[in-house]
């Protein structure tokens, strides 16, 4: 089984249906686990309902949603504060101000939205584990969601810095939390359609730079429950003996020297070229 029945789940970085955390979610419920969802504000959960056309009002009452700032210590205490057990955790979050820390150039004087960006991105994985961690009694499973961080891409300049913080600090939280029998991992996405993705200025740039490296087809509207189907593998008992892991769902880009040549890429691209 890959998810143990009515296991308790939160869910943290749901923006709208787009979100990664959307797709990881849902299918937990699919699966059998119980979620409970975070959104930045109360005011960000009346956008998320607003913004749902997609849901159903019952699919919509059915939803567990609260709201954490990770940036304050108080709201991640009181998010879990009294939440019962859980046997995992989801950190789906990231932000970094595109007009500053994103862009043509890498410099930037901007030096509170770096800090800014860090804080959210990164450090916050270890605030919200701090405080779930005595939730999981019996253990649990932390997942996080990264981006290749081991290359500098364009554009993304302080975000792939964050990044490389984000996997530093998964392996520190599994080194850390291995007596808790917690277990903490990443999953580092190829480029997927969703808001904070479309914020990253000529994001397309990511999608056709997949298409030259990826030897399986990519396609950034489409493979987000690729990347829910890994989480829930990472989230359950089959991944018992996983820690501090960063796993690849990126069709195989990451190990990728130089471009694929014309005859390697796969049917669609050739088709397309
Ligand atoms: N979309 C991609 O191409 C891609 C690829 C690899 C990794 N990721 C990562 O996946 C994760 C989810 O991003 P997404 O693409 O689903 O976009 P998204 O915009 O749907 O989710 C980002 C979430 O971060 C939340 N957030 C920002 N600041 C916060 C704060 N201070 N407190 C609480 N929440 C805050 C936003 O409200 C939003 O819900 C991020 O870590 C992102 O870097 C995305």
């Amino acid at each position: 089984m890959l998810l143990n029945k009515g296991s308790r789940y939160v869910v943290m970085g749901l923006l709208n249906t787009d979100s990664i955390a959307y797709a990881i979610g849902s299918l937990i419920e699919r699966l059998g686990g119980k979620v409970i969802y975070t959104v930045q504000s109360e005011r960000m959960k009346r956008i998320f309902f607003d913004r749902s056309p997609d849901l159903t009002e019952e699919e919509k009452a059915k939803m567990d949603i609260r709201f954490c700032d990770v940036t304050r210590p108080d709201e991640v205490m009181e998010l879990f504060n009294g939440i019962g057990n859980l046997d995992g955790l989801v950190h789906s979050i990231a932000f970094a101000n595109p007009k500053t820390c994103l862009g043509e150039d890498f410099h930037t004087n901007a030096l509170d939205d770096i800090k800014q960006a860090f804080h959210i991105s990164a450090v916050s994985l270890a605030t919200v584990v701090q405080y779930a961690q005595p939730h999981m009694a019996h253990g649990g499973s932390v997942l996080a969601l990264t981006f290749e961080s081991r290359f500098a891409f364009p554009y993304y300049n302080w975000m792939g810095v964050n990044k490389a913080a984000l996997e530093a600090t998964v392996r520190a939280l599994a080194r850390r939390h291995g007596r808790d029998l917690v277990r903490v991992n990443a999953v580092s996405s190829g480029p997927v359609a969703t808001k904070a993705a479309k914020s990253i200025p000529h994001f397309a740039f990511l999608g056709r730079t997949w298409r030259m490296t990826s030897p399986l087809p990519w396609d950034p509207t489409g493979e987000k429950d690729e990347v829910a189907n890994a989480a829930a593998f990472l989230l359950g008992p089959l991944s018992r003996k996983i820690t501090g892991q960063i796993l690849h769902v990126d069709g195989g880009a990451s190990i990728i020297g130089g471009q694929l040549l014309p005859h390697e890429r796969n049917f669609l691209d050739e088709e397309e070229a």
